[in-house]
């Protein structure tokens, strides 16, 4: 029979990769709590036009990345292809706007595109975001990107650049087209084909391409912060303060253009080099339209959605132990209840218990707690049964204490 497997771009997340994936989980839920957001959960799909109105229509995700079908009610739907656009539609039906100035959350959430699967790049993947709305300020953009950087610290993932720029609001992007597209008209026939088909419709990923020629030929080609209108630039200049004093390390990178055209002002990723083209571990900006966009509403915003997946291929190993405090070995069918009494009891008291569930000679259990990393281990037989006592030891010593169950807590 031939087995039936998981679908390409997908994976099982389970022993070592389940234990990274919870610790980042943790790590991060810890820390966005500390900084003040609440939790969203949005549903796994949603109404396709979400997506189309909100991402942009002409960017690879929309045009060729959503999962997108007609459910058994002829509604076009999408699985999620990233979390921004979905708390956009929270916000707005839920009118939390009216309920409060000032809307922090953050997601843990598994996201969906159709992209060619390689190291790091999957069909189903997850991202950790936040969004912060209703608040214009450049402290907020610094506290979004200095958020970012401590969670890397948090994890331990080293080796990390921060680069930021400012993509300027649709006034001075329509201009700084224009500029573009006449200096690249030119040099059209240099460019790679990816660029010769979007260079009209998306001239600034031009700017964002990793293409040695697309490079080469636009290394004098004007900048977008030098086209900035006063207020943007001061914007710019003080996220830039805050980010000092924040001691967050960046680099600005005038090139940086994000995928999705809901972005104004600043934008920024955090990038390593240790996982090839596929290394950009944080990405997001300030998107002031969005909500416009989608509601009619004028509510600033900014936020950034993290690659979970890569930061597991990041995160050290040392950080991932999960071993039980204490092992227990139990001999004879006939003590099956008093070697749970003892375990449930352990457990109750947050002790870290292993045990199993049919008996096993002395030795097999002794390699079993060795191989699981336990500390020390509990013996029990039918003469500690009749009792009330257990034997306790190290793993790694071979003297056994007797120890009675009613001492068990203080002794552990
Ligand atoms: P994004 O740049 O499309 O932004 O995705 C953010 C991060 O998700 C990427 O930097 C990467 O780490 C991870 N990622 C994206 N696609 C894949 C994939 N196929 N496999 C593995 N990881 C992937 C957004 O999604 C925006 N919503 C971020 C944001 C939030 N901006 C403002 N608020």
């Amino acid at each position: 029979m031939e087995l039936i497997k998981a679908m390409r771009g997908t994976r099982d997340i389970y022993d070592v990769e389940a234990l990274k994936f919870n610790f980042i989980e943790d790590t991060a839920k810890e820390l966005l709590e500390n900084y003040g957001f609440g939790r969203i959960i949005t549903p796994t799909f949603e109404s396709t036009d979400l997506f189309k109105r909100g991402i942009g229509e002409g960017t690879d995700i929309v045009d060729k990345e959503m999962y997108t079908f007609s459910d058994r009610g002829d509604r076009s739907i999408t699985l999620r292809p990233e979390g921004t656009a979905p708390v956009v539609r929270s916000y707005l039906e839920n009118k939390t706007y009216a309920k409060e100035d000032l809307t922090k959350y953050y997601y843990i959430n598994n996201m969906f595109r159709y992209e060619r699967p390689q190291a790091g790049r999957y069909r189903e993947f997850y991202q950790i975001g936040v969004e912060i709305l209703g608040n214009a300020s450049p402290m907020a953009d610094a506290e979004v990107i200095s958020m970012g950087y401590r969670l890397m610290e948090k994890l331990g993932i080293e080796d990390l650049k921060v680069n930021i720029n400012s993509v300027g609001g649709n006034e001075t992007r329509a201009k700084y087209r224009e500029i573009l597209v006449n200096y690249l008209t030119p040099k059209k026939d240099g460019l790679c084909t990816d660029c010769q088909t979007r260079y009209e419709a998306n001239p600034l990923r031009v700017l964002d391409c990793k293409n040695k020629n697309c490079q080469e030929l636009t290394v004098d080609a004007p900048m977008l912060p030098d086209n900035l209108n006063s207020e943007e630039k001061a914007h710019y200049e003080t996220v830039k303060e805050y980010l000092d004093m924040f001691g967050v390390e960046y680099v600005e990178n005038p090139r940086l253009v994000r995928g999705l055209d809901y972005y104004s002002s600043t934008v920024f990723e955090i990038i390593t080099e240790k996982l090839g083209s596929q290394g950009t571990v944080l990405g997001g900006g300030r998107y002031d339209n969005l909500i416009k966009q989608l509601g009619d509403k004028e509510v600033p915003a900014v936020g950034f959605g993290s690659g979970l997946d890569r930061l597991m291929m990041l995160l050290g190993e040392d950080k991932i132990v999960n071993t039980p405090d204490i092992y227990i070995s139990w001999m004879g069918e006939e003590n099956i209840d008093y070697a749970f009494l003892v375990a449930n009891k352990l457990r109750d008291n947050g002790v870290k218990v292993y045990i199993e569930y049919a008996p096993k000679s002395a030795n097999a259990h002794r390699k079993k707690a060795f191989k699981l990393g336990a500390q020390r281990e509990v013996i029990i037989d039918s003469e500690s049964k009749a009792n009330r006592t257990m034997g306790l030891k190290e793993l790694s010593s071979r003297d056994v204490e007797v120890v009675a169950f009613d001492e068990l807590l203080e002794k552990v």
